[in-house]
Order: C-alpha cells, then sequence, then structure tokens
C-alpha cells in the first residue's frame, strides 16, 4: 500500500526568534508530503502562531516521564505540550538515550504520558556502530519497540510513527544505504505485523540519520521508508524543502 510521505525537522537544540521566523517563513506546503517541524520547548508557541495558516505541523523533542502536573522542576507535561499546539512528540532519540541515560522502560513511560495527553509519539530506534558490528541490529531495534508495545499496547501504533536512526549515521555524514535501511523497516513492519496486520500496514516508518537532498530519492524508492526524520539538513529552508520535493516525486499514489 502506499502510504503519504511523512517528513520530519528535528531541529535538536537550534534556533532563535529571527532565525525561526525566517525559517519557518520559507517553508511552504509540499503536494502529497506531511510536513512536521519539531523546535525546542521554547519556540513552540512562536512557531505554532506562525504556523497558524499552515498544513505544517508541530512536533516537541521530549516530554516528561512521571504525570502531567506537579513537583518535577524543569519538567514540561504532555498536557501543556498539547496546549501549546504540539500533535506530536519525538521520544526515545539516541542523542537522549546516549547523553540523558534514557532507557526503554522511560521511554516506554513517556509514551504513555502521551497517549493520556491525546499527543503521537515518533518513537525512535536504532543501534550502535558495535551493536551492528555485532549482529544485533535487529535485537536492539525490536527491544525498543517491544518495551513500548508491552506499556502502552499495539493499538498506540496506531497513533504513532517510528523513525529508525542507526546511532552511526546521526550527524556523522555517514548514511545507511538503501537497502541497508529498507531490510530494517521491514523488520519492523513485520515484527508489527505480527500484533496487528492492519497497524503495520498503515504505520509511518521513517528513516533518520544524515539524510540530505541529494540522498533522499534513493531512501525514498524503497517500499518501507516512508519519509525521514532529518537534523542538520532541516535547519536549512532550501535543503529541507528538496528532501520534501524528493518525498513527493516518490510518491506512486
Ligand atoms: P541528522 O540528524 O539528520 O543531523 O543526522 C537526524 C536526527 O538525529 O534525527
Amino acid at each position: 500500500m502506499s502510504r503519504v510521505k511523512l517528513i520530519v525537522g528535528n531541529w535538536k537544540m537550534n534556533g532563535s526568534f529571527a532565525a525561526n521566523t525566517t525559517l519557518l517563513s520559507a517553508l511552504t506546503a509540499v503536494p502529497a508530503v506531511k510536513i512536521i517541524v519539531a523546535p525546542p520547548f521554547v519556540y513552540l508557541a512562536s512557531s505554532y502562531a506562525q504556523l497558524t495558516d499552515s498544513t505544517i505541523e508541530l512536533a516537541a523533542q521530549n516530554v516528561a516521564s512521571e504525570a502531567q502536573q506537579g513537583a518535577y522542576t524543569g519538567e514540561v507535561s504532555a498536557l501543556m505540550l498539547a496546549e501549546l499546539g504540539a500533535k506530536y512528540v519525538i521520544v526515545g532519540h539516541s542523542e537522549r538515550r546516549q547523553y540523558y541515560g534514557e532507557t526503554d522502560a522511560l521511554v516506554a513511560q513517556k509514551c504513555l504520558r502521551l497517549q493520556e495527553a491525546g499527543l503521537k509519539p515518533i518513537i525512535c530506534v536504532g543501534e550502535t556502530l558495535a551493536e551492528r558490528e555485532a549482529g544485533q541490529v535487529e535485537m536492539v531495534v525490536s527491544r525498543q519497540l517491544k518495551a513500548v508495545i508491552d506499556s502502552c499496547g499495539i493499538d498506540l501504533l496506531a497513533q504513532a510513527v517510528i523513525a529508525y536512526e542507526p546511532v552511526w549515521a546521526i550527524g556523522t555524514g555517514k548514511t545507511a544505504t538503501p537497502n541497508d535501511a529498507q531490510a530494517v523497516h521491514q523488520f519492523l513492519r513485520q515484527l508489527v505485523t505480527i500484533y496487528d496486520k492492519n497497524i503495520a500496514e498503515k504505520l509511518s516508518i521513517l528513516y533518520g540519520g544524515s539524510v540530505k537532498a541529494d540522498n533522499a530519492a534513493s531512501l525514498f524508492a524503497m517500499p518501507d521508508i516512508d519519509g525521514a526524520l532529518v537534523g542538520g539538513a532541516s535547519l536549512i529552508a532550501n535543503d529541507f524543502l528538496a528532501i520534501c520535493h524528493a518525498a513527493n516525486a516518490s510518491y506512486v499514489g
């Protein structure tokens, strides 16, 4: 089945009011492509205001795991993000797993909070270089995904997006070959099929890790690659739009 391509711009800890205004005003809708941008928390409200008349949707980059309110200094809850206009939240990004010690269990707990608030998780999974070299890719990504399914139930995936992001490809300029990425995407879809075939067929599985205008088309040509989670290239309007146009070109209706 053909799924509409989804391109998510993960701005990470980048941007300023001035830079965001310029970037967002340069982003235009692209046919057959759904576009989401994920600014830092503090820019969600201003980005939402700027995108009022746009089909571009908003994601947050993180969410509190424990509760929707209470004594959790420095945290931002799912309900607060929903109030700010976010529709999606990135969870389990490898930078959070690596630098902030986020475990599979914590990622699953964050997904529960999103479920309560009616927000859609963009669940990141992916192996390190050492894990790939040890032949553990399928073991790692299935462990990461099953932790979420076990806590939240398979129905969550009817509302969710999965992003396969090999850790060694993020921000390094190294991309998985389209065939290597396709193999993991197919594996993930088959894993979900075991639980629910209908959800698996509709599920968007994005690739992330050094996606650029010049490698996007070959990735999007793969049957189980439904779009991209884009870091660095999402900060430059022309580069990001070129990736969106490559997604549109690959759409077969
Ligand atoms: P990158 O980041 O495109 O800069 O490699 C991707 C990501 O971390 O989501």
